[in-house]
């Protein structure tokens, strides 16, 4: 399959963008598109065959449900029941946007393969002019997870969407970088007090100025993961990610010893170290770049250097415990 480009740029609200991209999804095809996180990979998520494209484009484990996008409130309410008042707080305070409300879903309304066969399901309106256009267009609710391989870090670009998936979907709508570069916060709804099943940028404390007290998955003990995607493997580049504190001199000690030991050193900081063989920014919007970037070398290690600003922000934490398998140097 030839995977093409339609760069869509500053003229979001020009329909002939997104013709060709509607009558794909419309017909059970797939179709990468901007939002303001990352790059989603979407299908009508209504049907079952279409739904199951996406999971076999990116190698996805059949276990991890996806996110269902919407255009408006009124659709989300068409498709999930005994919505909490408290969902509808958060729809009204933060769609769009990146929160994703995990609600219990009307019996039929989604095929399995979306829910991965759990009774609820996850819905977001996104706050992006491309996303909503392409919704509005096509009339459907999307299902669409980050549109990378699994495993690898989300895509914030077109040309990462390529990267990953090139030859095996028919179309990429170009939105330039993603402004925020990290997926949403998912928000489990159907747990008292509502549970934060990934940490995004709408934070604990922004939540509960509207809806009063929220958890924090991990806190308390629990048998099954309630967000399945949260076991596997994620945002790992190729060569191994060490987390390291960003003090004095402790990054330019690592690379010395890493350098006696004949090994080439990425390093992801605020500030670049003299020393590193290579040398990429870190922040929320950035990250996943430099995740990629670092595959383009030849490096064996790479050293993500935390300052106390970076370990204070749960989403870019989590993130980068994730593509460190928590490990950190020493
Ligand atoms: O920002 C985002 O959320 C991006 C853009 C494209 O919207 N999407 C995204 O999708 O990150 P994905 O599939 O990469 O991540 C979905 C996360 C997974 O951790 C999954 O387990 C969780 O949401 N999830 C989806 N449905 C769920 C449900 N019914 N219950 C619990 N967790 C759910
Ligand atoms: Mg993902």
């Amino acid at each position: 399959m030839k995977t093409r480009i339609v760069e869509v740029g500053k003229d979001t609200g020009n329909p002939e963008h997104y013709r060709e991209a509607a009558e794909i999804l419309q017909s059970g095809g797939t179709v990468a598109f901007p939002t303001e996180t990352v790059y989603g990979l979407g299908a009508d998520a209504t049907d079952p065959e279409a739904v199951e494209a996406i999971y076999a484009a990116k190698g996805r484990p059949a276990d991890n449900p996806l996110i269902v996008h919407v255009d408006s409130k009124e659709m989300a309410l068409r498709y999930a029941k005994d919505v909490p008042a408290d969902a509808i707080r958060c729809m009204d305070a933060f769609w769009p946007g990146p929160l994703t409300l995990v609600l219990q879903a009307k019996e039929g309304a989604f095929p399995e393969n979306v829910t991965a066969g759990l009774p609820t399901v996850g819905l977001r309106m996104p706050d992006h002019p491309i996303a909503r256009n392409l919704l509005k267009q096509t009339g459907r609710p999307i299902a669409a997870p980050s549109a990378n391989l699994s495993g690898k870090p989300s895509p914030t670009a077109a040309g990462h969407v390529l990267h990953d998936l090139d030859g095996k979907i028919p179309l990429i709508l170009d939105g330039g970088p993603s402004i925020l570069g990290l997926e949403s916060t998912v928000l489990d709804m159907t747990a008292v007090p509502p549970v934060i099943l990934r940490p995004g940028s709408t934070t604990a404390e922004m939540l509960e100025e509207v809806i009063g007290k929220v958890r924090v998955s991990g806190e308390g003990k629990r048998n099954v993961p309630r967000s399945p995607g949260v076991k596997y493997t994620h945002y790992a580049p190729d060569a191994p990610v060490y987390l390291i504190e960003d003090k004095s001199k402790l990054v330019s000690l690592a690379i010395d010893h890493l350098h006696t030991k004949g090994k080439k050193v990425a390093v992801l900081s605020e500030t670049p170290p003299e020393a590193a063989d290579y040398s990429f920014p870190l922040s929320p919007d950035m990250l996943y770049t430099s995740l990629r970037m670092c595959d383009e070398t030849d490096t064996d290690l790479i050293l993500v250097a935390i300052t106390e600003a970076h370990a204070k922000d749960a989403a870019l934490m989590n993130r980068l415990e994730k593509a460190a398998d928590h490990k950190w140097f020493s």
